[in-house]
């Protein structure tokens, strides 16, 4: 099997993170590919991680309407 996440909260038996809607200050991007230096949020470190593999993932993005 493939390990997907391989730095964040390696101790933890499940990454769980969560988010008060209150908080929202015009958007909040969430990473989705585990490569972010700044999980759970999106660093942009997905763009290196689909070159380098030809994948496609990236954020899940939350935005006031
Ligand atoms: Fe992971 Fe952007 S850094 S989705």
């Amino acid at each position: 099997p493939h390990r997907q996440n391989t730095t964040v909260k390696l101790g933890s038996d499940k990454v769980v993170d969560t988010f008060k809607t209150e908080n929202i200050d015009g958007k909040a991007v969430y990473c989705r590919c585990w490569k972010s230096a700044k999980f759970p949020y999106c660093d942009g470190a997905h763009n290196k991680y689909n070159k380098e593999t030809g994948d496609n993932l990236g954020p899940l993005i939350i935005a006031k309407e």
